[in-house]
């Protein structure tokens, strides 16, 4: 994949991406289906990572709870529930959905999906099969082998269909975003930032995040040559237990930002205490 000759492609993604929860009845068509599993499989991430994306069918009833009616295609999410793993598939995750956005087929990442429905239609939970009715998501912290972190319906959206729940966050969260003053843990004056950072900056402020609560911050050092972003230390939301995904899909946007330009750097996620640092070395 070229991402610098492809730029208007993901720049378009970046900036037209939001969450869909009502679908049209349609499969995705078979060209662009076709061209989805070819992405999935061969995502090209900057860093090590065992995860799978694993293309799963609905059968129309309720798999979240703010998603009644799922289109027939879906996707889930799959790795290894330490914080590294769920950021890194955070990263991964979310370079597919704006892949998608880009064949303009819909999404939404959902961390509120119903366990049981979707180990009945995607069996996947081997020996721990038992998921108790009622579960939302695999767990509230880290757990044993390899799990759901979230999953994404595929296709068309339904605007007649538009439910409260699209209705209120296209109205009061898609698209608000903090601006990037807010979110620098140095550099107040961002204006003097340079232009290419300012602008992956920008791709990074714009993704999103459960609940849209944004906990992502951003260091700039080295004169511009290291960033770091991470959530702040010691954050915990009240209802979504795992915002170190969030800030991995983050930094997807903000590498996306530097790739797009031509801007190579080098990508390390590490563990930093309770949460997954970021360091991006140009
Ligand atoms: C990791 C993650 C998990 C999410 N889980 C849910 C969910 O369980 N239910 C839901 O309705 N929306 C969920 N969302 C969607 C967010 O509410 C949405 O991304 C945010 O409000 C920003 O809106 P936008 O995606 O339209 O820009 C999730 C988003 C992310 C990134």
């Amino acid at each position: 994949m070229d991402f610098t000759q492809n730029k208007q492609f993901w720049q378009n993604a970046v900036n037209t991406r939001h969450s869909c929860r009502s679908y049209k009845d349609l499969a995705v068509d078979d060209d662009t289906m076709q061209k989805l599993k070819t992405f999935a499989y061969s995502i090209p991430l900057p860093f090590e990572h065992e995860y799978e994306l694993r293309f799963f069918k609905s059968d129309g009833r309720p798999v979240a709870n703010n998603l009644r009616k799922p289109p027939p295609d879906c996707l889930a999410f799959l790795s290894e529930t330490d914080l590294v793993s769920i950021g890194k598939t955070g990263f991964a995750g979310e370079l597919f959905i704006l892949y998608a956005t880009g064949l303009n087929i819909n999404t939404c990442w959902f961390g509120h999906y119903i366990l049981r429905e979707v180990e009945r239609l995607m069996p996947h939970l081997g020996e721990y099969a038992n998921a108790p009715a009622g579960m939302y998501g695999y767990s509230k912290g880290e757990t044993e082998g390899v799990r759901v972190i979230c999953i994404t319906p595929l296709g068309y959206w339904e605007e007649k269909g538009l439910r409260l729940m699209d209705r209120m966050s296209s109205n009061m969260m898609s698209f608000k975003r903090k601006p990037l003053n807010e979110l620098m843990e140095n550099y107040t004056d961002v204006s003097k930032l340079p232009d290419e950072i300012i602008y992956a900056l920008d791709f990074a402020r714009k993704a999103p995040s459960a609940a849209n609560s944004q906990q992502w911050r951003f260091s700039v050092a080295d004169n511009a040559k290291t960033i770091t972003i991470a959530k702040p230390k010691g954050y915990k939301h009240i209802k979504w237990e795992h915002s170190d995904m969030d800030v991995g899909i983050c930094a997807c946007h903000f590498w996306l930002g530097l790739k797009v330009q031509g801007i190579s750097c080098t990508v390390e996620p590490v563990l930093d205490a309770d949460r997954v640092l970021w360091k991006f070395s140009l």
